[in-house]
């Protein structure tokens, strides 16, 4: 993630992704274990790169709570995990039909739709086998529930059946506060559970995390128009081709970047009524804002 941010936070994003890079590859299975092409498949995608916003999120809500990351990096990939297997499956030619994600063929280019199909679940159900392990009924619940149906699903169906027609502020906003939004939340949430931190400021956190995940995904549309394929890893100027509700077609890009900039002050304060100290998610807020992909 490139940034304007204070080199310390830099250096310890550039840690905590270290650590979460390595532990992603660590934990998927190796490449030569039968069924060697579904193995081959789920790390392709996962170990293409990302910003590993997800687990980082996590890592940091624990952290916040005065306890070593480290604990918690396997729910941490668990999260990542689950991440991909929504974008292997949201590429695919029944979804968003793409060919380039994280700069390399999408899964389904190079290993063909069943494949992708699998790998996708593969990823789904392994996550799910590492958030059962912390023994805690609660953070599975919480994730189950953010990218179910009235979650993540519930907004990849929206953003669907909204393809090629007119829509309203209110509609894009509520499809795009489920698509990532709800999976970006749920994330914090994890570490802050974990952590065990308190009622009052898990509810701050959580304020916190749908006006992020909802400013997230407008930063999201308003790349898709105004960045550069190679730069951002996917193919760009796609949401228009493919009619897709976005903000910038809503309200246009000079707009959407004030709503996403109103969204990311309001986070801030969230953080800021909180009883810990919190600051490197105000940090991540503007990164948010600022990413460049
Ligand atoms: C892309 O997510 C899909 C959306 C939810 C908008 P990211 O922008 O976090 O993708 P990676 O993980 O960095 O590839
Ligand atoms: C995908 O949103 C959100 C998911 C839940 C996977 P997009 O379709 O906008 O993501 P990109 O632009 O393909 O990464
Ligand atoms: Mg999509
Ligand atoms: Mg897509
Ligand atoms: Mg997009």
């Amino acid at each position: 993630v490139k940034s304007g941010i204070d080199p310390g936070w830099e250096e310890d994003l550039r840690q905590k992704s270290g650590a979460v890079n390595f532990w992603l590859e660590k934990l998927l299975p190796p490449a030569d274990s039968v069924p060697r092409e579904l193995h081959e498949a789920m790390r392709y995608c996962v170990m293409a790169g990302g910003k590993r916003l997800r687990p980082l999120l996590a890592l940091y809500a624990y952290e916040v709570c005065g306890k070593p990351y480290l604990d918690i990096i396997k729910p941490a990939c668990a999260l990542e995990y689950i991440h991909t297997y929504s974008l292997i499956h949201d590429d695919l030619p029944c979804m968003d039909n793409d060919d380039l994600r994280r700069g390399q063929p999408t899964v389904h280019r190079k290993f063909g739709e069943a494949l992708a199909v699998l790998a996708g679940d593969a990823l789904h159900a392994y996550a799910f086998e590492l958030l059962a392990s912390t023994g805690r009924a609660e953070v599975v619940e919480e994730v189950a529930h953010a990218i179910g149906n009235y979650g993540m699903l519930g907004g990849q169906i929206c953003d669907i059946m909204a393809e090629n027609r007119e829509v309203t502020l209110e509609e894009v906003e509520q499809l795009h506060r489920g698509k990532p939004g709800a999976q970006i939340r749920a994330t914090r949430m994890v570490g802050a559970i974990l952590g065990g931190m308190s009622a009052n400021d898990i509810r701050h956190l959580y304020v916190y995390g749908e006006k992020i995940g909802l400013a997230f995904q407008i930063v999201d549309d308003i790349l898709d128009v105004t960045a550069e394929s190679s730069c951002l890893g996917k193919t760009v100027r796609k949401d228009l081709e493919s009619g897709k509700a976005t903000y910038p077609k809503v309200v246009g890009i000079q707009k959407s970047w004030e709503i996403a900039r109103a969204l990311v002050e309001s986070a801030k304060q969230d953080i800021e009524k909180m009883s810990i100290p919190a600051a490197v998610f105000k940090v991540i807020a503007e990164v948010i804002v600022s990413r460049q992909n």
